[in-house]
């Protein structure tokens, strides 16, 4: 087992990930479990500690556009105006890979998943390394996805060597995902930025990918995930329904005056979307922790950020 060190230093991290280690590393999004994308034994690493198929590809982050021919090459009109806008940013784009991408990173697929993260520690530590970093969330196999260093602490602990400590992820859900067919954008998850905001810069709608295409899963296709190891429900009103005991509640607004506190999450008082995403993964992780019978949460309004959200609920409440 290896001991697990918690800090600030980009140079400590830059230097494990030269020697091939593997570092958790600080995103707006969430925390990613980073190797370096050009090693096949750090990128093995990667799915062994995250107990992840192999199947399943990893997303590539660079330091800037200007990186972005190091991994893909033939780049479509409509995703070098999405990077020129969204990036550093919770956008994930697929492109067609470069031969300098080993065929592990991207599980066999002549595509490749790139973004810029927008989190300066992370860029930091990109520039400092100069190889781009492969980065699933930095969370076991099928778990929710850390936002703090602690929540990383907490599910990687002994299996790596250094956690990159950023602070609290500020969106707190994954990076929306575009992919492209024939040049026009298709959305392969929901994610951090809606995709009316992609659809207003870009001028056209973007399609939602319903199936398995290219025979690789989509990031969608995985039906359970995000789940919590307590049994997880949903349900569409939460003023509706009657507490239990040793149940925990997740809701955006409601609040029970007689229910402890430490049992029900509000995950934004006001109503907003942005304050709710950023709160979601951390109330479910906590409400885990506490040895529950359930887990209960809302649905959340089906408009902007919800929309992630609720794929997210949906998966974790899947059977
Ligand atoms: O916000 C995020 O995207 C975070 C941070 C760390 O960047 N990362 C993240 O990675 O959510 P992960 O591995 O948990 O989810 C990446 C998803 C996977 O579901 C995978 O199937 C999909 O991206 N993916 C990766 N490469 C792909 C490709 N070439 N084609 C289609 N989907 C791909
Ligand atoms: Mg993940």
């Amino acid at each position: 087992m290896l001991k697990t060190v918690t800090g600030k230093s980009a140079t400590n991290a830059a230097a494990l990930l030269a020697a091939g280690e593997l570092v958790a590393i600080p995103t707006e999004t969430v925390y990613g479990l980073a190797g370096n994308a050009f090693s096949k034994k750090a990128v093995a690493k990667i799915y062994s500690v995250k107990k992840r198929p192999r199947s399943n590809p990893l997303i590539v982050h660079i330091a800037s556009i200007e990186q972005l021919p190091l991994v893909a090459k033939k780049i479509p009109v409509a995703a070098q105006r999405l990077a020129a806008a969204f990036w550093p940013g919770p956008l994930t784009l697929v492109l067609p890979k470069k031969d300098t991408v080993a065929a592990i990173v991207t599980a066999e697929q002549n595509t490749v998943a790139v973004r810029v993260p927008d989190h300066p520690l992370t860029l930091e530590l990109l520039n400092i390394t100069g190889f781009p970093l492969a980065a699933p969330s930095a969370n076991p196999f099928n778990y929710i996805s850390p936002v703090t260093a602690k929540h990383v602490a907490l599910q990687l602990n002994g299996l790596i060597p250094y956690i990159l400590d950023g602070g609290r992820c500020q969106s707190g859900v994954e990076s929306t995902i575009i992919g492209f067919e024939k040049g026009r954008p298709v959305l392969l998850r929901h994610g951090a930025i809606p995709k009316e905001v992609l659809e207003a810069h870009l001028g056209v709608k973007i399609k939602v990918a319903k199936k398995i295409t290219g025979g690789v899963k989509q990031p969608g296709m995985f039906k359970k995930h995000y789940s919590p190891k307590t049994p997880f429900s949903l349900v569409e009103d939460m003023s509706q329904v009657n507490p239990l005991f040793r149940t925990g509640y997740i809701s955006l607004q409601h609040k029970w005056p007689y229910v402890p506190a430490k049992l029900q999450v509000q995950l934004s008082p006001t109503g907003n979307l942005a304050e709710a995403a950023r709160n979601l993964y951390e109330a479910l992780i906590r409400l885990d922790g506490l040895g529950l019978h359930s887990i209960v949460a809302e649905r959340m309004p089906d408009e902007g950020l919800g929309v992630a959200m609720n794929d997210r609920l949906q998966k974790a409440a899947a059977r």
